[in-house]
């Protein structure tokens, strides 16, 4: 870790990008309104927009500054006057960015400097020997990937080779955004600083666990990205999988930056592989057609906007997955792990549901088991449901109340957005949240059987309206073991 770690340059490729301007910029204002930022930290965003200094802060001052509490105008100047853009001429001939980025940071090679890839994945290998090339990497550079990393295994692997025969694998930050989120940092502390739960954090009295991120928004304007990616190496592959290792990872030495990681590699690299006929029985793909989000009417996914027309690969992409899951150790056998994700759904919620076993034996009519919710989104917070006495004379009637732990009550702090917290870490060095090599191939190797087989079937997938729950295929998914997904369990 640098020993002045706030003072560290940041290089965004992409940096005028929706990435860039929806989540690191505001994120980056939030951490310099704190008092976060060094001074002489800057930002520079590299594009191939043809933009100067000037023309970036007037794009960041109108797209951005809406987003933010701008609550002090001259702090907002200050954030303004920290960005720079650099147009690029990636691969090509024209290598006067190049130049102009080294000219930019000469003198400032005892300081931190991270390269922030938020562009497609195919450009990591190819900027990284660029940034080679131009003799920028110094020893105390970091290169931050966003995902999806690859589009399967061999991909991810040959882009790990690029990125890994110019930086170490020390320097490399593969981000995923929701480790970032509150209440997954706060699983580990609910599980690992709490003693009550560990004994019972087992196939004796867990019954299942789902995993939930829905969300309301459909896919306008992205068709290019998402038709080759879909909800499973969107959504899944990463985000998904990681909660599912900090469920189900035993409790970690150290809060270190390998000791939590091994533990998280040897939960994917224990997971069941769901291969051949098994494709069918323990996954489920749909895409949402035309129906209703809020109350509005909306377009399905083949007749969202986009500059694009639809082709195939559109008509055969998924907006919405489902997986049961297993990990094969002795903590876990036997406890199915129930995943999804979709879009368009009739609420944005994302998830963690422990479901525990029902009592060995009941004297009460009506008891349902425990329930531990976890909430990322909206609302974070954490609810134990327990079974309580409705008050009132005669039969007893029992009600599962919550007991619950809002942040919002129970903290005054903001909470902050994910990606502010992990720009914070890698500008300050620490790798804990980042995802590592072996856990992003490990990741893969679960993922690519069910690709290849869904790939195969060359069978759309299964449609269910705008706003439903998704389709059939999930609530059976969950029925056929007589299970429900917790919205309608609660229903
Ligand atoms: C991104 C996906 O990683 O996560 C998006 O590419 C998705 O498709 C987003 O909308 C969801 O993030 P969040 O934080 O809003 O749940």
């Amino acid at each position: 870790m640098s020993e002045n770690p706030q003072s560290a340059d940041l290089i965004v490729f992409g940096g005028t990008g929706d990435l860039s301007m929806r989540k690191l910029l505001p994120a980056l204002y939030h951490c310099d309104r704190d008092g976060r930022l060094s001074p002489e930290t800057c930002i520079i965003a590299m594009s191939r927009g043809g933009l100067d200094d000037a023309d970036f802060r007037g794009k960041v001052d109108a797209e951005v500054r809406g987003s933010v509490p701008v609550d002090d105008l001259d702090t907002w100047q200050r954030f303004l006057g920290r960005l720079h853009h650099v147009s690029v001429d990636i691969g090509g001939e024209d290598t006067t960015g190049w130049a102009k980025i080294t000219g930019m940071l000469a003198g400032h090679e005892q300081r931190d400097r991270v390269f922030y890839l938020a562009s497609p994945p195919m450009t990591f290998g190819p900027f990284c020997r660029e940034l080679h090339r131009a003799g920028l990497v110094t020893p105390a550079s970091r290169v931050v990937l966003e995902k999806p990393l690859g589009r399967d295994l061999a991909s991810a692997q040959r882009i790990n080779d690029e990125v890994g025969a110019i930086f170490d694998e020390r320097q490399i930050y593969r981000i995923d955004h929701y480790l970032g989120k509150e209440t997954v940092q706060n699983l580990l502390v609910l599980r690992f600083a709490n003693a009550f739960l560990e004994p019972i954090w087992n196939s004796l009295w867990i019954d299942h666990v789902q995993i939930t991120a829905s969300e309301t928004v459909g896919t306008p304007g992205r068709r290019g990205y998402y038709d080759h990616a879909g909800a499973l190496r969107d959504m899944v592959q990463n985000h998904l999988l990681q909660l599912l290792c900090l469920v189900a990872m035993e409790p970690p030495s150290r809060n270190d930056r390998e000791s939590i990681r091994d533990e998280k590699v040897k939960v994917l690299e224990s997971l069941r592989p769901i291969t051949g006929g098994e494709v069918d029985r323990f996954t489920v793909r749909g895409q949402y057609t035309a129906g209703e989000s809020g109350g509005v009417p909306v377009p399905g996914y083949l007749d969202e906007p986009d500059n694009t027309a639809p082709t195939e690969a559109s008509r055969q992409v998924e907006t919405f997955a489902a997986i049961r899951a297993e990990v094969k150790n002795w903590r876990w056998a036997g406890v199915p792990f129930y995943l999804r994700t979709g879009k368009r759904m009739p609420y944005r919620c994302s998830e963690i549901v422990v479901q525990f076993k029902d009592v060995p034996h009941s004297i009460f009519a009506g008891s349902a088991p425990n329930r531990l919710v976890l909430r990322l989104q909206p609302s974070e917070g954490i609810e134990l449901h327990i079974m309580a006495k409705e008050p009132g004379a005669g039969e007893v009637a029992l009600k599962p109340v919550p007991l619950s732990l809002s942040f919002a009550e129970t903290f005054t702090t903001r909470v902050p957005e994910a990606y502010e917290r992990l720009l914070m870490d890698v500008l300050t060095g620490n790798p804990t949240l980042f995802m590592r090599r072996d856990e992003v191939e490990a990741a893969w190797r679960f993922i690519d059987p069910i690709l290849r087989e869904w790939d195969s079937w060359g069978t759309p997938p299964e449609p269910y309206p705008a706003g439903s729950p998704g389709p059939a295929g999930a609530h059976e998914l969950v029925l056929r073991s007589g299970r429900f997904w917790h919205e309608e369990d609660l229903a």
